[in-house]
């Protein structure tokens, strides 16, 4: 397993989800506005796995060992980012069950993100606007709270983009900054050249300036390969709005540029199926059940262009272990969880761990 030095071993959690305390702190969370029950949320998980009684509500953890881009992952699921901007709460996830975490985004600077509100539930859809703008401590504070990291035994995707204010022409030099800081604490970097809250991000996802951004980042990994002796895999996380020609345009780039892996998708800044709600009229991108077709057409025509040859973390709107099934029917070698884990709960990590286990 590809892990950092000083961290230890998990024993595994053996009990199941207890339904009663979950739905009761589900229905106290969802009184609150949503940024505060994300922040109390990640505190009470942090201090149950510290007092260790995360597993009074953990589900079960499954092994299913899998190798993806040269790294053993304990099983398929993983945790998608912007849940664990802060890079510290990394155990507790890992305790719940997912076999992988990805921390971030982290930028080469702090950033307070957008003004509030900035996060919207829309329940009866099972889907979140987020206009977070990537709110985030900065790389250092990030790889500190990793490094103080200890009991957790799954992967760790540390998640990178670059500052609001840095210019696009100039985003290269924030990217590598974050990669030089993250490389000896990460098993993957992830590329975030995609979210829709940052102004103009998305045209770095343009086949030109993705070359160029690809070819730099490269020729960091090798550099950095041959001053550590350590392989670090760079992973790039594309948006699911772009048309088919973009799609093949992007996904030459990738495979001309030996790309490890991508991460499909985003978040949307289509309205499709949250129409009639209010929040639909905020900016931001949308995730959860709304997304899933989108992200998933997205993912087939990727996996369709690479034949193989690149593998793909698939991730919007899984809900159950049966979605999670589809995307790796889809193409993807792994999947991630964000908005369903809010909905459903821990129990969808073990739900679709499960499912992909037994997929036949
Ligand atoms: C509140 C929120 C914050 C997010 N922040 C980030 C982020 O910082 N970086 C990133 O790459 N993706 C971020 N995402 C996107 C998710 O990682 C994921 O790609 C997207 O939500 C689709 O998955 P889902 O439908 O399971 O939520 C965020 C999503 C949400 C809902």
């Amino acid at each position: 397993m590809a892990l950092w030095p000083r961290v230890t071993a998990a024993a595994p959690s053996t009990l199941t989800v207890n339904p009663i305390i979950y739905n009761i702190g589900k229905r106290f969370l969802f009184s609150l506005d949503p940024e505060t029950a994300h922040g109390l949320t990640l505190a009470g998980l942090r201090m149950a796995e510290k007092t260790r009684t995360l597993s009074i509500i953990a589900p079960r953890t499954i092994d299913d060992p899998v190798t993806v881009m040269g790294i053993k992952f304990p099983n398929r699921v993983g945790l998608a980012a912007g849940m664990d901007k802060e890079a510290n709460t990394i155990a507790a996830f890992g305790r719940l069950g997912f076999g992988f975490v990805e921390v971030g985004t982290l930028t080469p600077r702090p950033q307070p993100g957008n003004p509030k509100p900035r996060l919207f539930r829309c329940i009866k859809e099972r889907a979140i606007i987020n206009h977070m703008g990537i709110n985030n401590p900065g790389i250092d504070k990030g790889v500190e709270n990793i490094e103080a990291t200890t009991r957790f035994n799954g992967v760790l995707g540390v998640n990178i983009s670059k500052n609001k204010v840095t210019p696009n022409d100039e985003a290269r030099m924030d990217y590598l900054a974050c990669m030089r800081a993250a490389w000896g604490v990460a098993d993957y970097i992830a590329i975030n050249f995609s979210c829709p809250n940052v102004p103009n991000l998305c045209n770095l996802a343009k086949a030109a300036p993705a070359a160029d951004l690809l070819a730099c980042l490269k020729s960091e990994q090798a550099n950095l390969t041959n001053d550590t002796g350590r392989y670090v895999p760079i992973v790039m996380k594309v948006s699911p709005d772009m048309d088919e020609a973009q799609i093949n345009e992007l996904a030459q780039v990738f495979m001309d540029s030996q790309l490890d892996g991508l991460i499909c998708s985003n978040t949307t800044t289509t309205r499709k199926g949250v129409e009639n709600h209010p929040a639909a009229a905020r900016s931001g991108g949308l995730s959860g059940a709304p997304l899933y077709d989108r992200a998933n057409e997205t993912l087939e025509a990727f996996a369709k262009a690479f034949k193989g040859s690149i593998p793909i973390i698939g991730v919007g709107g899984i809900m159950s272990g049966e979605d999670a099934v589809k995307k790796i029917r889809a193409g993807a070698s792994l999947v991630q969880l964000y908005s369903g884990f809010i909905y459903n709960g821990p129990k969808l990590i073990c739900d679709c761990a499960k499912a992909i286990r037994d997929m036949k």
